[in-house]
């Protein structure tokens, strides 16, 4: 969702923002903007579409070394060049990028800009017209930011500039994410570390309700009551070629391939020098104390919480709800005594799940965040964090985070049954390293499932996926990756619900994609296939070594029974990869979608 870059220092700013939205690209956006000062002014370029588009129509030849830059998912207002950011206050003074949604946007215009003529349907242009209003009564331009801060309700990352001070960018923060970067003369700004490890590695993460000053030389962090606050930078450890293409094609090819590495690499972070899996003790001791876990995500990762009640209920014998964000926020299930809650977010960022966030922290509730990201958000906000070591996911359709975060959970749940003393009779180290043996295997099958994408989906308009127990949930997930990124109409069912209303969609040449890696459930989703198959369906069967048949299109090699989501999305994600592809989709950009869901 919207991304935020800026620099202030002695470079040529221009080429620094862009290849600095470039990087943004990836949380989805459909228009971009940069707006820079040099003495003869604000120089701003805005177009709607990709960040190519807006190359075209920035004058190489105006050079400046302050600006600001955005790429925006439109919430308030059409994707348009008018609706892009950057805004400016009506007089152009200043220049303003926001992300994030100002909720009391038609109450601030109404109480205190009925005078001024609006140029977007934004509700971020609010924000720039207040600051003018308030320098125009006389407040300085730190304070009349600060007092416009006061008002806004909702939540906002912001860059802004002064075409009066070439001097400052001035920053803020309130549940939108933002990061202020160090460099020797110069500092930056980014939604995302990534956005700006060109020049730097330093960051300093900023809290909501928080300020900053930024000078080439200097950042001031300060709160909305105007006192310092003085905070440490970290080092983002990522390795610019983690965000790279490389030779693929496509990020989520890369990323679908990347996913024995990711499984091998969770074993090594969560090993301990005796080789066992171990989990920080204080995390256990919290798990051991609740009576009850409750799951939160949205999407993947809570296609990834599905499986992972599975493993906690089976292994370690502690009930779990697993629960989209969305819908547990405005309607929370009476909850049990002792309640734990595990945020998934590969984000973290999600700002669904961290509303829940807010209201179980408000309740004095215990939370853990399952995260791709140190120091996001959710990670800061829940008491404890199991990283994922994924890697950075830039594809928008989730593939190896999602596989990161069925093992994190498998090794929690493998750890709280070891604190339990219950016996399992497997090691997992042994069995994660297989699957990561199998999902090499998988990865090599491409050819395979190209054809069966060609064959099954070059011109379908609608999917279903069917299958029991845990096969169901990786169909939830296999149809969302369908759907996100080839626009087929796909839907994941249990096998057995399926006569109970949805086989009337059936049919000549419908395809069903059916999974069958339970054997306890084998012979009854095979009966589900040949329900479908009875009434015209095209069925392509994908089964476990051991359980299948002659009819099956394809057959994965055999891991422990519990894991085997890890395995048989693998198949899926190339299937919906070809299938996006033979149609001519954009594969890591689809229509309409963000990588980071920042709004609710
Ligand atoms: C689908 C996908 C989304 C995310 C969802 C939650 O491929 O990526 O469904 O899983 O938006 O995002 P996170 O995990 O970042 O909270």
């Amino acid at each position: 969702m919207c991304g935020i870059v800026g620099y202030i220092g002695y470079q040529d700013v221009k080429e620094i923002l862009l290849r600095g939205l470039e990087k943004l690209e990836y949380r989805g956006y459909d228009s971009a903007g940069i707006a820079v000062l040099n003495d003869e002014g604000i120089h701003l370029f805005k177009e709607k579409g990709r960040i190519a588009d807006l190359r075209n129509v920035v004058d190489p030849t105006v050079s400046a070394s302050i600006g600001i830059g955005h790429t925006r998912w439109a919430t308030h207002g059409a994707p348009s060049r008018v609706n892009a950011h950057p805004h400016q206050s009506a007089s152009g003074r200043f220049t303003l990028v926001h992300n994030g949604v100002i909720e009391n946007y038609a109450i601030l215009k109404r109480e205190y800009l009925q005078d001024v003529a609006f140029r977007s349907d934004t509700d971020t242009e609010v924000i720039v017209q207040l600051v003018e209003k308030f320098v125009n009564d006389g407040l300085s331009v730190e304070e009349a930011f600060r007092k416009t801060l006061t008002l806004l309700k909702g939540s906002y990352a912001i860059a802004m500039i002064d075409a009066e001070n070439q001097e400052v960018i001035y920053v803020a923060k309130n549940k939108s994410p933002l990061l202020v970067g160090l460099g020797h003369g110069f500092n930056v700004v980014a939604s995302d570390a990534m956005a700006m490890l060109q020049v730097t590695n330093q960051f300093v993460e900023l809290m909501d309700k928080e300020m900053v000053i930024v000078t080439s030389e200097d950042i001031t962090i300060k709160t909305l009551n105007g006192d310092i606050v003085q905070r440490a930078p970290y080092t983002a450890e990522l390795d610019a070629s983690d965000i790279e293409k490389g030779t693929y094609p496509h990020y989520m090819l890369k990323e679908i391939d990347e996913q024995p590495f990711v499984m091998r690499r969770i074993i090594q972070k969560y090993q301990d020098e005796n080789g066992q899996l171990t989990i920080d003790p204080q995390i256990i001791q919290e798990v051991l104390n609740a009576d009850r876990i409750y799951i939160i995500a949205c999407g993947t990762s809570y296609h990834a919480g599905l499986v992972g009640k599975q493993l906690i209920e089976k292994w370690a014998k502690i009930p779990v709800e697993v629960h989209v964000a969305s819908e547990f926020s405005y309607n929370m299930p009476l909850l049990s005594e002792k309640p734990l809650f595990i945020y998934i977010s590969q984000s973290g960022e999600t700002a669904d799940s961290r509303a829940v966030l807010v209201q179980t922290n408000n309740l004095g509730y215990k939370a853990i965040t399952i995260t791709n990201v140190p120091g996001s958000t959710l990670s800061r906000e829940a008491d404890y964090t199991l990283l994922l070591h994924a890697g950075p996911e830039i594809a928008v359709a989730s593939t190896k985070a999602y596989t990161a975060q069925i093992a994190v959970l498998a090794i929690l749940a493998v750890a709280t049954a070891k604190a339990k003393g219950i016996e399992l009779d497997f090691d997992l180290v042994k069995e994660l390293a297989i699957v990561a043996n199998v999902m090499e295997m998988l990865c090599d099958a491409k050819e395979e499932m190209e054809k069966i994408a060609r064959e099954y989906l070059a011109v379908t308009r609608n999917c279903f996926f069917i299958g029991r127990a845990v096969d169901y949930y990786v169909c939830l997930e296999g149809a969302l990756k369908l759907k996100e990124i080839s626009y087929i109409q796909a839907e994941g069912f249990a096998g057995g619900e399926l006569k109970h209303g949805t086989i009337a969609l059936i049919e000549d040449g419908t395809p069903v994609i059916a999974l069958a890696t339970q054997e306890h459930v084998n012979l009854s989703i095979r009966g589900n296939v040949k329900e479908v198959v009875a009434r015209g369906a095209n069925p392509c069967i994908i089964s476990m070594r051991g359980l299948e048949t002659e009819e099956d299109r394809f057959v994965i090699p055999a891991v422990h029974p519990m894991l085997t989501p890890l395995v048989s999305v693998v198949p899926l994600q190339l299937i919906a990869y070809y299938a996006a592809l033979h149609r001519g989709c954009d594969v890591d950009k689809p229509r309409n979608l963000a990588k980071s869901v920042t709004v609710e």
